[in-house]
């Protein structure tokens, strides 16, 4: 085998949603009608209007340089600016020195987990999670370690303690939450970070706490998502502008270390060094240049909004059993006759495309992205009707 033994069983038992997304494509191709596609995480709407022109400033910028390499943790403009809209946002003191630019949430989930783990040590991670993580916390010789959510998915701090051993390194939450929607209130996040302080005591380091937010700011029906940095001292967050700017194919994140994290100059300059080993180097430098500009600017988040309530309010009069989401852009329902590879391939038949529970450990559900135009939920609703019956 010319590959990696490993890659080949990842390449196996590939992703689902990988596997939708090529189904996706060739249906595209067959001439058959339109395909009502739900099944990625890819925005379908434009950046806002300041995005665009901060880009034409930076591009027309004449002074000399601008394309070199820099400091592995990104221009001191950048981390400034990142710095001074995470210290409003949390009310806690970020200096620069504590922000490593990186190449998306998923660069900056890489190069955090790999300046903690040592091979061997535990991470946690939640059921249902993002695909992504085993691959992520497997790269760096690490083990993921499943913690149940509760029956609403909400964090469950009890499940999260019963996983605890000696090895475990990181805790990785992800809120808000990919597939399920749901966004961790304060509450169960102090828990959960009162029951480590409990665990620190015994240990000669502290079991890091890190919360995987690219969604942060797409929540509704509240002002601010509940945060790691409230709850926890050894705290870290990977974060991007995938999604709150709509810009995922530009690939610009960064990984923020909280100023009350042990040691926090010693994790940074572990950082610094993986963003660097890893192969990143450094985060694009122009998109480091456009987003000092717009660390204020957002999304519509009414264009979200409007798809989460169109879908939800129409799929529960069809009698799906479906929870009422406040963040991200996901819907996570319970696929009807509890058979959810059964429910999606019916799904697929009739040109709809979404990801089964199975696909994120969580087996009797299905996942709905909605970050589409509304003449694809128009389109499908009348598919999801007919399914629900079947
Ligand atoms: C939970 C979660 N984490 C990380 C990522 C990766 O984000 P980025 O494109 O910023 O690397 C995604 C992308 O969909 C995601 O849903």
């Amino acid at each position: 085998m010319p590959i990696s033994k490993k890659v080949s069983t990842y390449l196996e038992s590939a992703s689902w949603i990988r596997k939708l997304f090529e189904a996706g494509n060739k249906m595209r191709q067959d001439g058959q009608g339109p395909v009502y596609d739900f099944s990625i995480g890819n925005p379908d709407l434009d950046p806002p209007p300041k995005f665009k022109e901060a880009l034409k400033e930076v591009a027309l910028d004449q002074r000399p340089g601008q394309h070199k390499y820099m400091a592995n943790v990104g221009y001191l403009e950048t981390r400034q600016a990142v710095a001074t809209s995470l210290s409003k946002d949390f009310h806690l003191p970020f200096v620069p020195e504590q922000i490593i630019m990186t190449v998306g949430a998923g660069g900056a989930m890489n190069t955090a987990l790999k300046a903690l783990i040592d091979p061997g040590d535990e991470v946690i991670i939640v059921v249902p999670y993002f695909v992504e993580y085993k691959f992520y916390i497997e790269n760096h010789g690490g083990v993921p370690v499943m913690a149940a959510a509760t029956p609403g998915f909400d964090l469950d701090p009890d499940a999260i303690e019963r996983k605890i051993t000696e090895n475990t390194r990181v805790v990785l939450i992800n809120n808000p939450n990919n597939p399920t929607g749901v966004v961790y209130p304060q509450e169960t996040i102090d828990q959960l970070g009162a029951r480590l302080e409990l665990h620190n005591k015994h240990r000669d380091r502290p079991i890091f706490l890190i919360d995987d937010a690219p969604y942060r700011k797409l929540v509704y029906d509240m002002d601010t998502c509940p945060s790691v940095f409230h709850a926890y001292p050894h705290a870290l967050m990977g974060t991007s502008h995938s999604k709150d700017l709509g810009i995922p194919g530009e690939r610009i994140g960064f990984l923020a270390i909280s100023p009350q994290c042990v040691d926090w100059q010693r994790v940074a300059a572990a950082a610094a060094f993986t963003n660097r080993t890893l192969g990143f180097v450094n985060a694009p430098a122009l998109m480091q240049r456009v987003v000092a500009k717009v660390q204020e600017e957002l999304i519509d988040l009414e264009w979200y909004r409007r798809k989460r309530d169109r879908l939800v309010a129409a799929l529960s009069r069809m009698g799906y059993n479906v929870p009422h989401p406040k963040g991200a852009f996901y819907i996570f329902p319970k696929a009807p006759g509890g058979d959810d590879i059964a429910f999606i391939e019916a799904l697929q038949r009739m040109r709809v495309l979404a990801v089964p529970g199975t696909g994120f450990g969580m087996p009797g559900y299905f996942r709905i992205s909605y970050c589409v135009n509304d003449d694809i939920i128009e389109g499908a609703l009348p598919v999801f009707e007919k399914a629900r019956k079947m």
